[in-house]
């Protein structure tokens, strides 16, 4: 034993003298100079669910492009309420994606349906509050309870297109912060004032900053809907959801309530608006229906396709193919330009989001044309014609532009359709464009209108001499008008124009209407066509935009920026034509006030 035990001893010495020795060599030279990288703090994003199938798809899309570690967030997820399809989106993204994120809590409730009391999806009662105040303050416990650093509060109809959101917000290391998210209205996540009493109050500080005239990242007494909280910081541990503060006297809403627990903890929220985070959808009225609600956020989706960023769906989420119709008309054509492809998959994808059925027409490209080409079209100028801007004659674009939507009314005729709906391809829509235009044009049927043509989309010159048609509510008789932005069109009206034989006396298309709705003030172009009986109606408001002006910075118009009809080496560049100027009769916030009457 003795023995055994000096021999492990003798061993022991040998063993760690060479460590020692080993030691000595390596120990003291710095292998790795560079301590590693500190790992992103950990997140808690909480997710409030309730009747959002239709932006569920989008909102989930933008969580999963969110550009952050997802080991690093664990997700709490809440839904009760519904009476859509709600829980099963989530769930079906959530199977997927719990792998990829550190923890996923799951808290579903199949019943009730509704809350008491409640109107509508879009009315809360004070139930719904207490009851949203309870699921938030779950939601920061949970977090807390995991020591998380941070929770992100982001309401489902909140789309967060840019993936660097949550980066951004983490840098600016605020207490509380909301990213400024863009709405189709004025409507935004922050207050820039409040009253005594706990209500919103404007103040001169919000549209320069909802407008991004002022850039930055702002005190404000109030941000909602999407808000980031450091949950490091010490006067944190202050803050509640529920129960409200046992001062608490202003009304009855969570976002006030935690606006007032910010404040009694002295804690300053802040909105950023120093770049574009994302959008969210206008709150519903108390009686709109989930219907309602899918359509104005329809309209925010085709809005963020033509400001950008644009959102899109998670790739993990299944979505139902939507159910196109063609609105009652026999045909609904697109004129686009093949080399503009851009135009066209943006209004394609817009009138799918619509349920709109389009068939696409190459459009005759009038570049594509050299002066021979257009000879032996039987085309020919109006004698005398001039743009009444510029001084200039036709441009091949606008040969182009006639002969594309000619060979339609032409279609339309040989075909015998009863009516059509035609789309140039750089439209706007505007909100609820297809219950308006249905509505609409249920009513002209009903009241039998004989009509040719009524405008959806236009530039007004004299809306104020513009008659309103007494039976149909938002019609007009038209008066003279440029552009044919849209217009649905009757067989006899196709005829009429055909019979007109525009093409060997062509003008501009969007002249060549008006003239023969006998609306034109040259009295020398319309004398050519005697028969200037077409019944020409316009939509007001106006169902479509185009989506850009002249002077703003993606204008581009293919019709008036080509090459002189006969000359084929002209260029002409047709920017600022006063034509193609934004008028002050189409303003946008008129369009909205006229809607919201209607509403
Ligand atoms: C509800 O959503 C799930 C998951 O996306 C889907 O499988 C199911 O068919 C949907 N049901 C309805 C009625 O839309
Ligand atoms: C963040 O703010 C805290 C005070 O709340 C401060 O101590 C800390 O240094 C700040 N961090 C950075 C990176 O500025
Ligand atoms: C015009 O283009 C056609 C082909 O599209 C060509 O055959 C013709 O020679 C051209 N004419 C002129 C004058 O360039």
């Amino acid at each position: 034993m003795i023995s055994f035990t000096a021999s492990t001893m003798i061993f022991h010495f040998l063993v760690l003298g060479a460590l020692v020795f080993q030691a000595e060599c390596y120990f003291s030279e710095e292998k790795y100079p560079e301590e590693s990288k500190m790992q992103p703090p950990t997140v808690v994003i909480a997710i409030i669910a309730r009747n959002a199938a239709h932006s569920l798809p989008y909102y989930l899309g933008s969580l999963e492009r969110l550009n952050y570690p997802k080991d690093r967030i664990s997700v709490w997820a809440a839904t009760d309420h519904n009476s859509d399809n709600t829980t099963a989106i989530l769930k079906e993204w959530l199977t997927v994606m719990q792998k990829f994120y550190h923890y996923v809590e799951w808290r579903p409730m199949e019943q009730p349906t509704s809350y008491a009391g409640e109107l509508g999806p879009k009315h809360w009662p004070n139930g719904r509050y207490e009851y949203v105040m309870k699921l938030k303050q779950a939601a920061l416990n949970f977090a807390r309870r995991r020591w998380a650093d941070y929770i992100l509060y982001a309401d489902t109809d909140n789309i967060l297109t840019n993936p660097n959101t949550l980066n951004l917000l983490i840098a600016e290391n605020k207490s509380v912060i909301a990213p400024m998210l863009d709405s189709v209205g004025a409507y935004s996540n922050f207050w820039c004032g409040i009253t005594p009493q706990g209500y919103y109050r404007r103040t001169a500080e919000y549209f320069p900053t909802r407008h991004r005239q002022r850039l930055g990242c702002f005190p404000v007494p109030m941000v909602h809907s999407t808000v980031l909280l450091d949950l490091r910081k010490e006067d944190m541990k202050k803050l509640a959801f529920y129960p409200p503060h046992d001062d608490y006297s202003w009304p009855y809403d969570d976002i006030i309530v935690f606006a007032f627990s910010c404040r009694a903890a002295q804690i300053q929220m802040y909105v950023s608006n120093k770049v574009r985070y994302g959008c969210l959808n206008v709150p519903g009225k108390p009686h709109h229906t989930i219907e309602d609600d899918l359509l104005n956020f329809v309209h925010v989706h085709l809005e963020s396709m033509i400001d950008g960023p644009s959102m899109h769906p998670s790739r993990y989420v299944h979505m139902f193919p939507k159910q196109r119709d063609l609105m009652g008309f026999d045909e609904i054509y697109l004129i686009n330009l093949r080399r503009r492809s851009d135009r066209r998959d943006r209004m394609l994808l817009s009138l799918n989001e619509l349920e709109v059925d389009v068939k696409v027409v190459d459009a005759i490209d009038g570049n594509a044309l050299n002066s021979s080409d257009i000879k032996i079209l039987g085309v020919d100028l109006l004698p005398n014609y001039y743009d009444p801007f510029s001084g200039r004659t036709l441009t091949k674009g606008e040969v182009g532009c006639f002969l594309s939507h000619y060979y339609i009314w032409k279609e339309i005729v040989d075909l015998q359709m009863d009516k059509a709906l035609i789309f140039e391809d750089d439209v706007r829509f505007q909100a609820n464009f297809k219950r308006r235009a249905l509505r609409l044009m249920e009513q002209v049927e009903e009241v039998e209108l004989d009509w040719d043509i009524i405008y959806f989309g236009r530039k007004q010159v004299n809306p104020a001499k513009e008659e309103a048609v007494d039976s149909v509510r938002n019609l007009v008789v038209v008066d003279y008008s440029y552009w044919t932005l849209s217009y649905a069109i009757s067989q006899q009206g196709a005829q009429k124009l055909l019979n007109a034989e525009p093409l060997s006396k062509m003008l501009p298309v969007d002249e060549f209407l008006p003239i023969m709705y006998d609306k034109h003030p040259n009295e020398e172009y319309k004398s050519h066509f005697p028969n200037r009986n077409l019944q020409a109606y316009s939509t007001r408001p106006l169902l479509v935009e185009p989506c850009h002006y002249a002077g703003e910075p993606q204008w581009v118009s293919d019709t008036e920026t080509s090459t002189l009809w006969d000359d084929d080496s002209v260029r002409t560049d047709w920017r600022g034509s006063h034509k193609t100027l934004k008028g002050a009769a189409q303003a946008p916030e008129m369009l909205s006030a006229a809607y919201r009457d209607e509403l």
